[in-house]
């Protein structure tokens, strides 16, 4: 394995699939759509939703048409539903209506728009109306604009299938009230639409802790992210487990033997209080090894785990082996996984980076590739 940059990402095609079994299993009769926006949690779309597919996944959602448009190359007719969460300009309306891709309206101004193009382009574009019920970010804000999403069932070269919203928190335990005001909006809201539009439509809600923590909101469907790529469900909390499928390595490029008070990296933010090795490994802030990880995160190394030492630079970080390693140039460096009994995942490096896992999955460059294991 010979990277073009010096670390590379692992992607366990077993572990989306089985988390994503997992999920389905745990909401029979209902569907799951599969967020795989943010190019599937930095997991990369094509291999996600390959995964996500055989587990007989048929929903997806992410966040712009270009991204919408790879989920329709990967699955064909696989993916019976495609959904653009809030990204998809007006002018975008004949390709997704030859993608056969599904959007969101937010507001009465876009959904006259996406109307008027779709009667341009001659047909109907399939969309789901969008409330903010409590979220405050995109949506009808309800119950405000409660007769403005009414008016979408009604509007020509529209194919109203769906409603959705999105929790600000759903902490059922310290703040029981929260989701159930967003819930009471919601269902006011939907009772509506679904009359002025004749026909059921599908209702969805829940994110990934909603989906594990408050089954009452299932609905039709449930739009889990986060727990499909193994954060956020463990074995003794909610109704399923899921566990991480993506490991970020690196290599051992050099080991020296450093004496007593070396100063190691910028500014010499790292001193050795005894003589040591330290190595340095082929991963650095450019390729999103975060800078707040320097002096605070550990590597896993010749199979243990060992402290990042000083600052995180460009393209390396140094790690302190200790006097008696026998770590040599060449060896894995495990950034983000498991070696021997030790592990080292997103959550652990989100505190220290003062940060949530989502945002650790999804900072890991793009130019390194990502590798189906
Ligand atoms: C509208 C919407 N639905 C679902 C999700 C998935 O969230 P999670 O990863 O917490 O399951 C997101 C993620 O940000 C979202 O914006």
């Amino acid at each position: 394995m010979n990277p073009p940059y010096g670390s590379w990402v692992e992607i366990s095609t077993a572990a989306l699939e089985g988390n994503a079994r997992a999920i389905r299993a745990a909401v029979p009769g209902k569907r799951v759509i599969a967020i795989v926006k943010s190019d599937a949690y930095g997991h990369g779309i094509e291999t996600a939703m390959e995964a996500f597919c055989r587990a007989g996944v048929d929903a997806f959602a992410v966040v712009y048409p270009a991204e919408a448009y790879r989920v329709r190359k990967a699955a064909g007719d696989r993916a019976k539903l495609i959904l653009v969460l809030g990204g998809a300009l007006p002018e975008e309306t004949p390709e997704l209506m030859r993608q056969d891709v599904t959007t969101v309206v937010a507001d009465a101004a876009q959904a006259k728009a996406f109307s008027e193009a779709a009667k341009a382009a001659g047909g109907k574009l399939r969309v789901h109306v969008k409330l903010d019920t409590g979220m405050g970010r995109l949506g009808f804000l309800m119950p405000r604009d409660l007769p403005d999403a009414v008016s979408v069932a009604g509007m020509d070269g529209l194919e109203l299938e769906g409603i959705c919203a999105h929790f600000a928190m759903v902490e059922p335990v310290s703040h029981p009230q929260k989701a159930k005001k967003q819930m009471e909006k919601f269902f006011e809201a939907a009772d509506a639409i679904e009359k002025a539009a004749g026909k059921k439509l599908l209702k969805h809600v829940s994110s990934s802790r909603a989906s594990l923590v408050t089954p009452e909101y299932d609905l039709d469907a449930i739009r889990p992210g986060i727990v499909l790529y193994g954060y956020g469900a463990h074995a003794a909390f909610g109704r399923y487990a899921t566990r991480p499928a993506m490991q970020w390595k690196a290599r051992v490029v050099q080991v020296r033997d450093v004496p007593e008070g070396t100063g190691v990296g910028y500014y010499g933010a790292y001193v050795a209080k005894r003589a040591t090795k330290i190595a340095v490994a082929s991963a650095g802030y450019a390729d999103g090894y975060n800078r707040h990880l320097g002096n605070r995160g550990d590597v896993l190394v010749g199979g243990q785990r060992k402290p990042v030492a000083g600052r995180v630079s460009m393209n390396w970080i140094c790690i302190d082996l200790g006097p008696e390693s026998d770590v040599k140039p060449g060896d894995e460096v495990v950034l983000l996984g498991a070696q021997g009994e030790e592990s080292v995942w997103a959550g652990e490096l989100a505190e220290h980076c003062g940060t949530i896992a989502y945002e650790i999955l999804t900072g890991i460059s793009k130019h390194l590739p990502r590798i189906p294991v």
